[in-house]
């Protein structure tokens, strides 16, 4: 095996350097694709690119590129990366971990002298989060072709700003069809990213290698009712939007507690009251609704459920109800020889690790569409993230970069 120097103190400066471009008070990080926070961000992960010595490159939807040429130009590539978007008032681990242990992998191999064969990418994504335009994985999806430009170009976000307009402004100007990767771009991709749960700490493993990742669902639901003055239109004369939307919040949350998968689990993470006074009786609540499973069946037995309870509850209390499907995923499975190779790689340095499903959903999720990939996980303290409490040592880290460092150098050798 390669003697590699990982940079403990390099990666950590990074990611509190990172951490600081967040429009949130710390230690909370907000970082919304092109707002002017996330544009300052782009801008210090292509300088960290460029001083790596990387060729860059940014697509139309704004995913960054750094590519260490390899000898072997002609041969389908590697790639690894992440995301550096954060949901409001979530932590510093989320993502940035993967960008940023990519770079530090890269700069090891480059000090050891290592030559890839294979030319190496690190991808920064775009929009792995919805908050913006309520889609995740915005980047990887256009990648993949699950995303057309017509998609695309329907997006808007929730002052009605369209996705063109936003990119427009924020500089990428290309054509959106040049978008999507044809299929042999590369040979494979892997992710390393924080588990967000608990099950490494709780194993006492240092690495996840990840076999599989969940199929995600997110549906919009609009209620519309009468609304009307709090104080004068008595009980039997109303037809009140959010008191309706009650009822289906629980009922989303019997549709995953009935399951009888474990993995199943179901959200209302996003709900808007209109006209939101004290004094006046809700006429229209929009929310949306996170629904996912390992198990592709159990997770539409949910998303079904949750529709007839609309439907039923609505019908009840004769208030009008809009569902839209926002997106639909089936669950990846990771490419067994990524599986192998990252396994061979931990065992052979003698880190504790175990193979697990991701639960989240990732960028991986969708370059699975277009190459084998698979993910190298480190524990979350406590399990915590999307919350200002994510924490992952230093320690955790570095042994992530190690075995991410040697997976892509022996991924990028042309004879695996
Ligand atoms: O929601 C997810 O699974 C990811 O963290 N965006
Ligand atoms: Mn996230
Ligand atoms: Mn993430």
């Amino acid at each position: 095996m390669i003697s590699l120097n990982i940079n403990q103190a390099r990666i950590d400066q990074e990611l509190q350097t990172l951490a600081t471009y967040s429009d949130a008070p710390a230690p909370a990080v907000t970082r919304i694709l092109f707002t002017g926070t996330e544009l300052k961000a782009r801008a210090y992960i292509r300088d960290l690119m460029a001083d790596a010595g990387l060729s860059i490159r940014e697509d139309a939807v704004g995913n960054i590129f750094g590519r260490w040429q390899g000898t072997h130009t002609e041969l389908p590539a590697i790639a690894t990366g992440s995301h550096i978007d954060a949901i409001p008032f979530s932590g510093m681990y989320d993502g940035t971990v993967g960008v940023i242990s990519a770079i530090e992998a890269i700069r090891a191999l480059q000090s050891a002298g290592y030559q890839p064969e294979r030319s190496i990418d690190i991808i920064m994504f775009t929009s792995e989060e919805p908050t913006r335009f309520g889609i995740g994985c915005l980047g990887s999806r256009a990648l993949a072709g699950t995303l057309s430009p017509s998609d695309l170009v329907a997006l808007q976000d929730n002052e009605e700003k369209s996705f063109e307009e936003i990119r427009q402004k924020a500089g990428y100007h290309t054509e959106l069809d040049t978008v999507q990767l044809d299929a042999n771009t590369y040979h494979a991709f892997v992710e390393l990213h924080i588990e967000q749960g608990s099950r490494l700490e709780q194993a006492g493993k240092s690495i996840g290698i990840v076999t599989a990742i969940a199929a995600p669902a997110t549906l919009s639901v609009t209620i519309e009712g009468d609304g009307g003055h709090a104080g004068t239109v008595l009980m039997p004369d109303r037809r009140d939007a959010f008191t309706a939307t009650a009822e289906i919040i629980l009922a989303v949350e019997e549709s995953a507690k009935q399951s009888d998968s474990p993995d199943a689990v179901a959200t209302v993470g996003l709900c808007n009251i209109y006209p939101n006074a004290v004094n006046s009786i809700p006429s229209r609540v929009y929310m949306e609704i996170d629904i996912r499973d390992i198990d592709l069946k159990s997770r539409d037995v949910m998303v079904n459920s949750i529709h007839e309870a609309v439907k039923r509850i609505c019908e009840q209390r004769k208030l009008q109800a809009e569902v839209n499907v926002l997106n639909a995923n089936k669950p990846c499975t990771s490419g067994e020889n990524i599986v192998s190779t990252i396994e061979n790689i931990t065992q052979e340095l003698g880190y504790s690790y175990q193979k697990l499903v991701s639960r989240a959903y990732h960028d991986t999720l969708f370059m699975a569409e277009i190459c084998p990939t698979s993910m190298i996980f480190v524990p979350s303290e406590k399990g915590y993230s999307h919350r200002p409490e994510e924490f992952t040592s230093s320690d955790d880290i570095a042994k992530g970069v190690t075995v991410l460092a040697h997976t892509l150098a022996r991924l990028s050798s042309i004879h695996t």
